[in-house]
């Protein structure tokens, strides 16, 4: 199968994430302050090269998606040159009515009417990738199947991928959908390792770091499905946010690390934090969700910085609090 997705990756491998460009997740309507910051936001990244975005139809409550679809109204000729990615299948608390509680829903209904969401807020016709947000425990396979045959053959998406899945319940997926699994999002920063500190403790009884996600890195790397990382500046803690009086040793350490390494580089903390997820050789793409447009600058920088093997494992192991076994 012909892969669009491919065609337009972009030389960067930075996405911007736009969560917070809608302002808050609730049912304020969208103020004019807030439509000029997301739209600020959207400029700088577009200004470092970044022509790969993601969405979700909850991102605050899809004032998100609207701001980023005021933009690509006011420029049209932008919609070509971008890779538009959006997600669905959470249902947020009290969502659509009071009362209801926090869900996932990978139903076929469900996936087609919240891309004819996206698509309505975003002011397109396609969305380049559609990732399943979240695993949901009562998904029927064959469902997600019609529902990816539905929306690839009427065009409204043209590749699908997944998020915070396992390689067992990708596996399901695979063996009901026709469509490829192209790409993987997971929570992927120094102080969010999981995902590999299971691999460096195999076979040993303490710590025990055994997880559900065991061997996703692999997986993906085998089968080749792209790794996004969510969550990849870990909310600025490394990077100059100010940390309370309680928070873990490992953390100042890790963040006093960072500011020496970026000081050696003369680049800025962002770009080593981002530069720590590039360096991992299974091509993991950090999602920027800053909506500073200095900070998106500065992230933009990590492509001009080099870890070597042993600033990558000092920046581990300060973020883990101890040493490999
Ligand atoms: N697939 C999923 O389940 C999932 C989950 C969450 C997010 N995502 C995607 O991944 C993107 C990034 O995720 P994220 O937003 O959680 O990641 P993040 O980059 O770790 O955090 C961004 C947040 O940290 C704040 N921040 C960064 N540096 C700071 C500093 N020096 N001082 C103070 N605050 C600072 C930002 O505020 P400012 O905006 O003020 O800079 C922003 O609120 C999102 O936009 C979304 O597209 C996906």
């Amino acid at each position: 199968m012909q892969l669009h997705f491919t065609t337009k990756i972009s030389s960067k491998p930075l996405i911007y994430g736009c969560m917070t460009i809608g302002g808050d997740f609730d049912a304020s309507p969208l103020s004019s302050e807030q439509r000029k910051s997301g739209r600020a936001a959207i400029d700088a990244a577009l200004e470092c090269g970044i022509n790969f975005f993601d969405h979700a139809d909850i991102y605050c409550f899809g004032k998100s998606e609207t701001v980023f679809g005021e933009f690509l109204a006011a420029n049209p000729d932008l919609r070509d040159k971008i890779i538009l990615q959006s997600k669905c299948g959470i249902c947020l608390r009290n969502q659509p009515e009071e009362g209801l509680p926090g869900r996932y829903d990978l139903s076929f209904s469900h996936i087609v009417n919240a891309v004819d969401g996206s698509l309505r807020r975003l002011q397109t016709d396609h969305l380049d990738v559609l990732l399943l947000h979240r695993p949901d425990i009562l998904i029927e396979p064959k469902e997600v199947a019609q529902a990816f045959d539905r929306l690839y053959r009427t065009g409204k998406v043209r590749n699908f991928g997944v998020s915070n899945h396992t390689p067992a319940q990708i596996e399901l997926l695979k063996a009901s959908i026709e469509q490829p699994i192209v790409v993987n999002q997971i929570e992927y920063n120094p102080l969010h390792t999981v995902l590999h500190d299971s691999a460096i403790h195999a076979n040993m009884k303490r710590p025990h770091f055994g997880n559900p996600g065991e061997g996703l890195i692999e997986y993906c790397q085998l089968h080749g499905i792209t790794l996004q990382a969510w969550g990849s500046l870990a909310k600025g803690v490394l990077t100059g946010k100010p940390l309370g009086p309680d928070s873990e040793p490992r953390i100042r350490d890790t963040a006093m690390l960072v500011e020496r390494l970026a000081k050696e580089r003369s680049v800025s903390k962002e770009a080593i934090v981002i530069a720590w997820i590039l360096r991992h050789p299974a091509g993991i793409r950090p999602v920027i969700g800053t909506t500073n447009p200095d900070r998106i600058r500065a992230c933009c920088e990590a492509t001009k910085v080099e870890l070597s093997r042993i600033d990558w494992y000092q920046v581990y192991t300060a973020a883990l609090g101890h040493g490999v076994p």
